[in-house]
């Protein structure tokens, strides 16, 4: 006997469930990092361009298929589309599989700063003391590395097990106010520092000069990322939307929410980083140096109220964290629940514990252990970390991204799809007819240009 299948208990429930896959380390860790990288400025307006011309109709596709069907990823395009599909799905299964596994080891260091800057908080910052050190020993640190991915797998499991409205749903109506509330208190200290003005200007004025050409392909390849596309997770969320509800405005949401999250969080580090002389040079050596190397100590030496809102960033860090790897558990076990006949709590802790040995290796690449530390099958990606996470985001979800592309605009007929879509409180040109020019035609050109560039010209975009 099938348990009918579970839904959101509400319209705000898939919203704050879907914003909170979407808002996660993307947000926090990977668009700081690359807006600097890219001179800021235009390539934000680039970036935002992609979300609304390429993110939010992908967003609606994904959303749409999902609550067509009423099934998980696999399920879904094979009933969608045809049984060939089912291929399509177990892509995304998979890239959920590996993203999952390495994910979680990130997620962890948020934990161990958040231990640290408690201490900090409650003894000082003790005079002397070089962040980057504590980096380089907690990241080489396998039993370290281990413990702490092994307690932020045993949460998400602890989340999913529960399923999609006790689990899934409450952390999120819990955890996203928590989290909008810190980011505001965050963002109100950071705008009365020195380095805001230049921050805001650095962020918010184009320079076209400074744009690349490349770089227009990596604010593409991060809207698939931060918007947790590409993979089925949007799919997924959409099997537990009613039929009653709608997709296009949630689908707006979603997207709203996780850009101005991406932005209230680039501007606080950006903030407290140009306040400081010198911090810009050192920022720009590593992806990771903002978030665990730079800030740690910023805290304690230049933000105002520094000390209570350290240990709170991590927290921040942590939750959206969270609410983004139970999205990618979920991809997966639900392919087992739906396409193996397992029941939740089963496949939920099966799942988990698949992924987790995989995360061992994540774990421990940056301990110099033998071929987990030294695997090389990428240009310039060394260990099984850079490259799985090199794998994910420029092969996978771009990829995936295609086919679910192609998928929505062009092997679903219109009647299809319209249903899904339109509901007769505005014209049907404007909810359908602009939404399917740009999924057959805009999208689809966007994300080949990425496929082309990284399977033919071997660049980079991780
Ligand atoms: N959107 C997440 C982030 O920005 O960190 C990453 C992600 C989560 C991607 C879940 C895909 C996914 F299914």
């Amino acid at each position: 006997m099938h348990e009918p299948r579970a839904h959101w208990s509400s319209n705000i429930g898939l919203v704050l469930a879907a914003t909170g896959s979407a808002i996660g380390l993307g947000n926090l860790w990977k668009f700081p990092f690359i807006t600097f990288e890219n001179d800021g400025g235009a390539f934000v307006l680039v970036y935002l361009m992609c979300i609304a011309a390429v993110g939010l109709p992908i967003m609606m596709a994904e959303l749409l298929i999902g609550r067509k069907t009423q099934k998980s990823v696999v399920g879904a395009l094979k009933e969608a589309i045809g049984p060939g599909w089912g291929i399509v799905g177990l892509w995304g299964v998979l890239c959920g599989f590996i993203l999952l596994s390495y994910y979680t080891v990130i997620a962890g260091w948020s934990l161990f700063y958040f231990a640290r800057t408690v201490q900090w908080t409650l003894g000082g910052f003790p005079a002397g003391f070089s962040t980057g050190d504590l980096f380089d020993s907690q990241v080489s640190n396998a039993g370290l590395q281990l413990t702490l991915s092994l307690a932020f797998s045993a949460a998400t499991v602890g989340v999913v097990y529960f399923g999609v409205q006790k689990g899934i749903e409450r952390v999120a109506r819990l955890f996203l106010p928590l989290l909008f509330g810190i980011l505001v208190l965050m963002l109100v200290s950071a705008l009365r520092m020195d380095g805001a003005g230049e921050a805001l200007s650095f962020i918010f004025r184009p320079n076209f000069a400074e744009l690349e050409p490349a770089s227009v392909l990596e604010a593409l390849g991060h809207s698939f990322f931060t918007l947790s596309l590409g993979m089925g997770a949007m799919v997924t969320y959409g099997s537990y939307i009613d039929r009653s509800q709608s997709i296009v405005k949630a689908s707006a949401m979603i997207v709203v929410l996780d850009t101005l999250i991406a932005l209230t969080a680039t501007v606080i580090m950006f903030s407290v980083i140009f306040s400081v002389a010198g911090m810009r040079e050192q920022v720009g050596a590593s992806t990771v140096g903002m978030l665990f190397i730079s800030l740690p100590e910023l805290f304690f030496t230049e933000v105002p109220f520094g000390s209570v809102l350290g240990p709170l960033f991590y927290v921040l860090v942590a939750l959206a964290a969270l609410t983004s790897t139970i999205s990618l558990l979920e991809v997966v076990a639900s392919y087992v629940i739906d396409e193996h006949d397992i029941d939740r709590h089963k496949a939920t802790i099966l799942c988990g514990g698949a992924v987790f040995v995989f995360t061992i290796f994540a774990a421990i690449s940056f301990s110099g252990a033998p071929f987990f530390s030294t695997l090389a099958i990428f240009d310039g990606k060394t260990g099984w970390f850079e490259t799985a996470d090199h794998f994910v985001s420029n092969w996978m979800l771009p990829t995936g991204g295609l086919a679910i592309t192609l998928a929505a605009g062009w092997f679903m007929t219109r009647e299809q799809t319209t249903a899904e879509l339109v509901d007769g409180t505005e014209p049907a040109w404007f909810r359908y007819g602009v939404w399917r020019l740009f999924i057959r035609y805009v999208a689809p050109a966007a994300v080949g240009a990425i496929v082309v560039a990284v399977l033919f010209f071997g660049r980079d975009f991780s």
